[in-house]
């Protein structure tokens, strides 16, 4: 099990020490063009869990590749490029520049924000051109906001995904309690953190069972026992999002925290404890091989 962020929620250049921390740094989210985002209020916190409006806020992928690339390529962590657009022929693009780099060790298809359409068609679209544009592995990262995530998740993976990242956020809403106007100057915005939790793992169960491709789990993971939960309904790799921001020590104590959950509960390693949850969890050998295969 690689420990990975959740893409857009650690800056790995104003926190390299953060960054060197995981397994493989994920940017956040680059489109074709630069984008200032949304106005402020971006970010309101919750009950359980925090609302976020960014809006893609990036420098555009001319100069993440010419001024930001560099940069982290210093870091020395193995790095994976989200990338985001608003029609199939945008990834494309963007996964062809970045083809050519060879410090890039795979690409995460923003497929969920909120201003792409989400049909399963859609998703399964942009996987494919995508796979036309570069050898590196893509994996699609989905939104559980869908009747049938499972239904999404086998498209992109016949589209030729290599493989998922479960979950972004789901829309929700917060109202300011003087002036009972929304916290967020856009109103809704992209709901993570502990909530958000129990929906990312339904999302992994019903993918573990659909494809055969390794899941990248995140949505409210704060301690190694989530982590655990995550691996158990087969998530081959874990990410951190939201627990980054109150928590930049979180990728080193959950990872220990992992280690003694394994223990515990009487595994070798994370790769005996995928899938478990399922029913006759320890025979889904088939999945658990594929999936060690395809990732390093
Ligand atoms: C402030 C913030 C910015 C985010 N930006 C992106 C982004 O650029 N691209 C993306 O795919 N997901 C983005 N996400 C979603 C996260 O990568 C992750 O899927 C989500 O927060 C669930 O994980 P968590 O509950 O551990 O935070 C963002 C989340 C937050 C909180």
């Amino acid at each position: 099990m690689r420990l990975l962020n959740a893409s857009g929620c650690l800056d790995a250049l104003t926190a390299p020490e953060v960054a060197r921390s995981l397994d493989a740094f994920v940017t956040k989210t680059v489109t074709p063009l630069p984008r200032e985002g949304n106005a402020p209020t971006r970010i309101a916190e919750t009950e359980a869990g925090m609302l976020n409006a960014i809006g893609l806020a990036n420098p555009g992928i001319e100069r993440f590749v010419d001024t930001m690339l560099p940069m982290l390529r210093r870091l020395e962590v193995p790095l994976w490029v989200s990338v985001g657009g608003f029609a199939a022929a945008e990834y494309a693009s963007l996964c062809e520049v970045l083809d050519d780099h060879s410090s890039i060790e795979a690409l995460e298809l923003n497929v969920s924000c909120p201003n792409v359409d989400e049909a399963p068609q859609s998703a399964a679209q942009i996987v494919r051109q995508a796979r036309v544009a570069t050898r590196k592995p893509l994996f699609a990262k989905l939104s559980p906001a869908v009747p049938d995530i499972a239904e999404v998740a086998r498209a992109a993976e016949a589209a030729g995904a290599d493989g998922l990242s479960l979950v972004n956020t789901v829309r929700g809403l917060a109202i300011d309690e003087q002036t009972l106007r929304p916290k967020l100057a856009r109103g809704a915005g992209g709901y993570s953190g502990p909530a958000l939790k129990p929906i990312a793992l339904a999302a992994v169960y019903a993918c573990y069972s659909a494809t055969r491709i390794p899941i990248v789990a995140m949505g409210g993971i704060v301690c190694g026992r989530d982590a655990l939960e995550f691996v158990a309904a087969g998530a081959t790799h874990v990410a951190l999002g939201t627990v980054l921001f109150a928590d930049p020590d979180a990728p080193v104590r959950i990872r220990g925290e992992f280690a003694g959950e394994l223990a515990a509960h009487g595994f070798a390693s994370a790769d005996d404890a995928r899938g478990v949850a399922h029913e006759g969890g320890s025979t889904l050998v088939g999945h658990a091989q594929h999936a060690r295969a395809t990732i390093r």
